[in-house]
């Protein structure tokens, strides 16, 4: 992973932890009562690929057990991982995208009401993404995958007729020759594995996505619906479709890109899609970036234009992200496939405990807070979501007192420990396991392994009960609160 040149280690510091009733008092711990969001506390777990899914897409025994376990800790809400709307073969990423997926759906729904007691409410995050190939070996590359062209057999001075010999030809050629002949896509695939872009629009699927994506995701709302799920999650964040409409380097000339209306008017378009879909009662929100932190990118500015849309369209919540793109992503490994939390915008996305001045504890809060300021000026309350290095009570107290988000999502700290909310409300914050932002669990998200926290996943072995993967190494979930073990 890329981090800042400063190199400078930052230890997490929890502070000091309220009382059961200075927790009982504060605003984390208070209700939020607005449209149609009703959650009891203000707390939240982003959505997290846990890498737990059936090669299907369907919910398995360890996805449910994963999520009954964020459960138990009675956060205000989870987010369920990003959820295939397509019905096509994805890998072990769960899907939404056929109603024969709902049975296994609602079965998440029920174990985490059980485990919560009702108490957390259960959204899901709905994903589009494009095609992704690996990083081909330089001779797939150039026996295989290149579209010979008239510019290459020039190139080479071999007849466009023998494709035979300029593929050849080109294979023996190092990169500093290729580089100069090969287009700069053709370079990138080669360099990178093969991408597709919004803007690739000389393809039918790419060109037709504005008239194909509301209906995906309105009909993968339903399904969340009739699973059960409180609300769905609009996945407009990070390096996937929606965002990539969204983003300023979004050029397509057909009404969805180039200005900001334009940009925002796939994004609408699927939000009132679903909304028809869904009804009006059913939280719907999305989550999106409060800077895409890469070179021409969208930038904060263009991220409050676009709350603004999506509140007086009336979504239920914007929840904020930043960063994690593919442009500035680190080139892959040869047979493995670009990972967009590689580059700087990958790091902004994802802090690691190795950072420059700022630190990786909560780069997100000042976009979020200028997000959700131009959002109340505008006369729009749309409860906004922060996620970003948050691990302590003192952090997102003062988030709440000083009015620069409504909800405080923890991803990493969930993970590292999911009884967070529950030690923290009962004033027992001195027993919580706090991460320390070395992206081990990133690591293993990176190499579709299955996620695990490094500070748990090899205590209490021996439990009766503890669940393990495949190769016996590693627990599948956090031990209980109280097994025999230290928790820092
Ligand atoms: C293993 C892992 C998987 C993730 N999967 C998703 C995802 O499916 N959807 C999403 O929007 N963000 C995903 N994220 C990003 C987190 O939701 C969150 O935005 C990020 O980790 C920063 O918050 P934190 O500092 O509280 O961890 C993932 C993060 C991790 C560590
Ligand atoms: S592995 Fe655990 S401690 Fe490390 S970043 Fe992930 S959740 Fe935090």
């Amino acid at each position: 992973m890329w981090k800042p040149p400063q190199r400078i280690r930052h230890e997490t510091n929890p502070g000091s932890w309220p009382s059961a009733a200075t927790a009982k008092k504060s605003a984390l711990f208070s209700p939020l009562d607005s449209g149609n969001m009703h959650i009891q506390t203000r707390s939240w777990i982003p959505a997290m690929v846990p890498w737990r899914a059936a090669l299907n897409g369907d919910v398995t025994d360890d996805v449910i057990n994963w999520y009954a376990r964020f459960a138990e800790g009675k956060p205000g809400a989870i987010v369920i991982e990003a959820t295939g709307i397509r019905d096509i073969p994805s890998g072990p990423l769960l899907r939404i995208s056929h109603d024969r997926y709902i049975d296994g759906l609602k079965q998440i729904v029920e174990s985490v009401k059980k485990a919560s007691n009702g108490e957390t409410k259960l959204y899901i995050q709905l994903i589009d993404f494009l095609s992704l190939r690996r990083r081909p070996t330089k001779e797939k590359y150039f026996l295989q995958h290149l579209r010979i062209t008239s510019a290459h057999s020039k190139a080479v001075n071999i007849d466009l007729l023998d494709e035979n010999g300029i593929r050849d030809a080109l294979l023996a050629l190092d990169d500093e020759d290729l580089k100069i002949i090969l287009t700069p896509r053709e370079y990138e695939s080669y360099q990178r594995g093969h991408r597709e872009r919004v803007t690739d629009t000389n393809f039918p699927h790419i060109q037709e996505l504005p008239q194909t994506l509301p209906a995906l995701f309105a009909e993968a709302a339903r399904r969340a619906k009739q699973a059960g799920f409180d609300g769905i999650e609009l996945h407009y964040a990070h390096a996937y479709t929606m965002a990539s409409f969204m983003s300023k380097l979004n050029t397509r000339t057909d009404g969805y890109g180039g200005s900001l209306e334009k940009r925002a008017r796939l994004p609408l378009d699927v939000y009132h899609a679903v909304r028809s879909t869904v009804g009006g009662k059913f939280v719907v929100g999305c989550r999106m970036l409060s800077d895409e932190c890469i070179d021409g990118g969208s930038n904060t500015e263009d991220a409050t234009y676009f709350a603004i849309q999506f509140a007086s369209a009336g979504m239920d919540f914007i929840s904020l992200s930043r960063g994690g793109k593919f442009e500035d992503a680190a080139r892959p490994a040869n047979k493995q496939a670009i990972y967009p939390y590689t580059g700087r915008s990958g790091y902004e996305c994802m802090p690691h405990f190795i950072s420059d001045e700022q630190g990786p504890f909560g780069r997100n809060i000042k976009p979020t807070a200028t997000i959700r300021s131009a959002l109340h000026s505008a006369g729009y309350k749309t409860p906004i979501v922060i996620a970003g290095g948050i691990h302590s009570f003192e952090q997102a107290e003062t988030l709440l007192q000083n009015d620069q988000a409504d909800i405080i999502g923890m991803a990493r700290q969930s993970l590292a420990d999911p009884d967070w909310f529950l030690k923290v409300r009962t004033g027992n914050g001195a027993a919580v396991r706090t991460c320390k932002y070395t992206n081990y669990c990133e690591g293993l998200d990176q190499k579709h392994k299955v996620v695990t926290c490094q500070l748990w996943d090899r205590l209490d072995m021996d439990l009766p009960g503890t669940l393990r993967t495949p190769d016996g190494k590693r627990r599948l979930t956090a031990p209980p609160w109280g097994a025999n073990h230290e928790s820092n």
